[in-house]
């Protein structure tokens, strides 16, 4: 347990969203600092420390997990070493940050769980878009009855372009690896669980996709325990932009979010009005969130307080996924826990 009012961090990855967050440690989280970076490839983590301020650079995790003057580790790495890093960081006592997906597979998520349990550290899970100024608000309004009961939720989220099919083959498929954050998000808006889920699914954006075995265009219909009906709408390819919006019906109004833009200039013409497009992609769109999920981490330890996502948060979507993709394969609809 930490003893000083500033948590002591290892990062775990040095990747594209490992150095999101150590830049957020550096510059924006003022109780919070970076002790030492690890990653397979040393170079990376010797950047990594160069640009954020971070003390040690190192190949192997294992020097950041048996050292005493940590008190937690951030897990950046690829989504395969999440289970295994997050047993190892557990019984080193060590409090958990880890990226999403915890894996792909549901035993060894479970193992990843029980190890945290027994160590009795806290593990929070990187869904940040819980963190998003508009979700954050959206979930307040239906929490505090602002439209009444909700009935008809609509999430909307798609890519400006695909990932190469390289990423493709190893992603765990678009269920698991995008539409992951959209079935966190019906969770967290609703504050319900989904009881049945059915699934259809295509290969209309990129014969490549499809080759390499997935699909890149779907629409999910998910039933909720509180009665209400959700949609997820994912394309991996929207021309305009990256397009995040929900909207949800309840009995005493809606409520709805908009596209993120850089500016809120409009264009008057004699024909038509235009505007920009939309932040480009997550890193543009999802940057304040970042910062604010890792600011409640690290607040949550320091407080001795409960995190915000949990590890059954990080859980429950994997089991959604699941549940999507035998709908597709089957082509019916798949009650949770049949
Ligand atoms: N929450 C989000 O919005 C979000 C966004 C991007 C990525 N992610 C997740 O973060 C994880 C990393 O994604 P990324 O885009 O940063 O990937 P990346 O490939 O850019 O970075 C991963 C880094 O981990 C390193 N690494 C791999 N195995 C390691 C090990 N055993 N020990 C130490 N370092 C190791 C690699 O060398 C690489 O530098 C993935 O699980 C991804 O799903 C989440």
């Amino acid at each position: 347990m930490p003893t000083n009012p500033t948590l002591n961090l290892g990062l775990i990855g040095a990747g594209r969203i490992g150095r999101v967050h150590a830049e957020n440690i550096a510059l924006r989280i003022p109780n919070a600092r970076t002790l030492i970076v690890a990653d397979v490839d040393e170079a990376a983590a010797q950047r990594c420390a160069d640009e954020f301020r971070v003390n040690f650079a190192v190949k192997d995790y294992r020097m950041v997990l048996d050292s005493p003057a940590i008190d937690a580790v951030l897990i950046c790495s690829a989504t395969h070493t999440h289970a295994h890093l997050i047993q190892e960081a557990a019984r080193a006592g060590k409090h958990i940050f880890c990226e999403k997906p915890i894996d792909h597979n549901l035993t060894v998520v479970d193992a990843a769980l029980a190890a945290v349990d027994a160590a009795g550290v806290k593990l929070q899970i990187g869904f940040n878009r819980r963190f998003d100024a508009n979700y954050a608000r959206v979930r307040r309004a239906i929490a505090e009855g602002e439209i009444g009961a909700p009935q008809l939720m609509h999430i909307i989220s798609r890519d400006p372009a695909p990932p190469p099919a390289e990423y493709i083959a190893v992603s765990g498929g678009l269920f698991l690896d995008m539409m992951i954050h959209d079935f966190d998000m019906a969770r967290f808006l609703l504050g319900s669980e989904v009881t049945r889920v059915y699934a259809a699914a295509a290969n209309l954006v990129d014969p490549a996709i499809g080759e390499a075995g997935d699909v890149d265009t779907a629409l999910v219909t998910l039933t909720f325990a509180n009665g209400a009906l959700a949609v997820i709408d994912n394309s991996r390819r929207a021309v305009y932009g990256y397009d995040q919006r929900v909207e949800v019906l309840g009995s005493a109004g809606a409520v709805r979010t908009e596209n993120n833009y850089p500016n809120t200039m409009l264009l008057l013409g004699p024909e038509r009005i235009a505007r920009d497009l939309p932040l480009h992609f997550f890193m543009e769109r999802y940057q304040e969130s970042y910062r604010a999920e890792l600011q409640a981490f690290v607040d949550a330890v320091l407080n001795h307080a409960p995190v915000p996502v949990t590890g059954a948060d990080g859980r429950a979507p994997i089991v959604l996924a699941e549940a999507a993709a035998r709908s597709v394969r089957e082509g019916r609809v798949v009650e949770i826990g049949e």
